[in-house]
């Protein structure tokens, strides 16, 4: 047996390679002060780093959803299959199935636990997965362990798909796995050719909307709804966590794969059941998003202000048209130097570095919310002039 003092050494060469790389990552406390605040030890810093797109986690009418349902109990003391299910889960998941047009959804406790445990349940061994390079990583690892043949292409290159789709083995299922709007680009995917190709190839497609529930489409629906496409879609995945303002993930489909995803996603079956109250919750956000056309105006206003502030500044934004607004700096030394330099002009935009974004793309993300004043973005916009223009 190696003894301990070998790992104590190999951790300590592992976290200074990661120094060295300029990629350590580290843990920083702060309070959320607001919807649009957040205070670390300095001053109170304006808020671009947070995924509450339409403000819900601290709305009245979700919050009194989850005291409602808090009072059922803090946790929910087992898993969906043993006594987990409470109706009101049942009554989640028939509302999320009503938000995404499908006939069934079931809910998981994560947005990475729905993708690590579906993605699996649909594909093994002698199957083929194609994925769009930005995939988020619960995407990539829920397609690591399926074992299926993994199939990278460049992002959005249809091109590229359609030319891998053609190459893989005839024997085997075949799956398409695509976020809808990218988390780290903020740009959508081509859906109607990836339903195109679906359709030529005889693919299943699974689409990931984590980040355009509730805020692309109509009533928030998503990019499926917003382009008619949702019957071609086999399962549209998503999470609680981001617009929604709590916490949960889900996939919705057709009855039978979600029956049959209860019999086979680990992730579904293995895990506790989520808290009352987080159920609560969300069903009080589905509401509110269904009904918030406002929110969803004042997240494009906002936007747009930001974008077209940005088009003034030489700096490189992708081509994002989202509430998500990236700016490349490229390396990671550079982007925690101009990340600094923003907090102190108290703006947080987290710097995001590899291996969540490819090699030489560090960056910047802003992450505008509906809760945001538009002097926050003429502030951020400031902040960043004096750092990186
Ligand atoms: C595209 C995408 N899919 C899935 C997830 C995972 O969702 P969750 O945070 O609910 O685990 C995230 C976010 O973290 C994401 O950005």
């Amino acid at each position: 047996m190696r003894p301990l003092s070998d790992w104590d050494s190999w951790v300590s060469s592992r976290l200074d390679r990661l120094e060295l790389a300029g990629i350590r990552r580290q843990i920083t406390p702060g309070d959320r002060t607001s919807a649009r605040t957040v205070r670390r030890e300095g001053p109170e810093l304006v808020n671009f780093s947070s995924n509450d797109y339409l403000g819900l986690s601290r709305h009245p009418a979700v919050l009194a959803g989850s005291e409602r349902d808090l009072r059922k109990g803090a946790g929910a003391t087992a898993s969906r299959l043993m006594a987990g299910t409470d109706y009101d889960y049942a009554a989640l998941e028939n509302a999320v199935a009503f938000f995404k047009g499908t006939e069934a959804a079931l809910v998981f406790g994560s947005g990475y636990l729905a993708n690590l445990g579906t993605i699996p349940a649909l594909v093994g061994r002698g199957d083929a997965v194609f994925g769009d390079r930005m995939n988020h990583a619960s995407i990539v690892d829920g397609i690591r362990l399926s074992g299926a043949t993994a199939y990278r292409y460049r992002h959005n290159d249809m091109d590229e798909l359609e030319q891998m789709l053609r190459d893989a083995p005839a024997s085997g299922r075949k799956l398409i796995v695509t976020e809808t709007l990218f988390g780290m680009d903020g740009d959508l995917a081509p859906l109607e050719r990836v339903v195109e190709l679906k359709n030529r190839y005889g693919a299943a497609l699974m689409i990931d909307e984590a980040h355009a529930t509730g805020v692309v489409g109509p009533q928030g629906r998503g990019l499926a709804h917003q382009l008619g496409l949702v019957s071609e879609v086999d399962v549209s995945m998503g999470t609680f966590s981001k617009a929604l303002g709590l916490y949960g993930g889900y996939v919705a489909t057709k009855r039978s794969w979600a029956d049959y995803l209860v019999s086979s996603a680990r992730t579904f079956i293995y895990t506790t059941a989520l808290p009352p109250a987080v159920v609560g919750g969300v069903g009080a956000a589905i509401e509110m998003v269904l009904a918030g056309d406002y929110l969803r105006q004042r997240l494009a206003e906002l936007s747009s202000m930001f974008r077209e502030g940005l088009a003034d500044l030489a700096l490189d934004r992708l081509s994002s048209g989202s509430q998500i607004q990236p700016v490349v700096i490229g390396s990671a030394a550079g982007v925690v130097e101009i990340g600094a330099r923003l907090e102190r002009m108290g703006v947080l935009a987290v710097p995001i570095r590899p291996p969540t974004v490819p090699e030489g793309s560090a960056r910047l993300r802003f992450s505008i919310c509906a809760s945001h004043a538009e002097e926050d973005i003429t502030a951020a916009l400031d902040a960043l002039k004096k750092a990186a223009g």
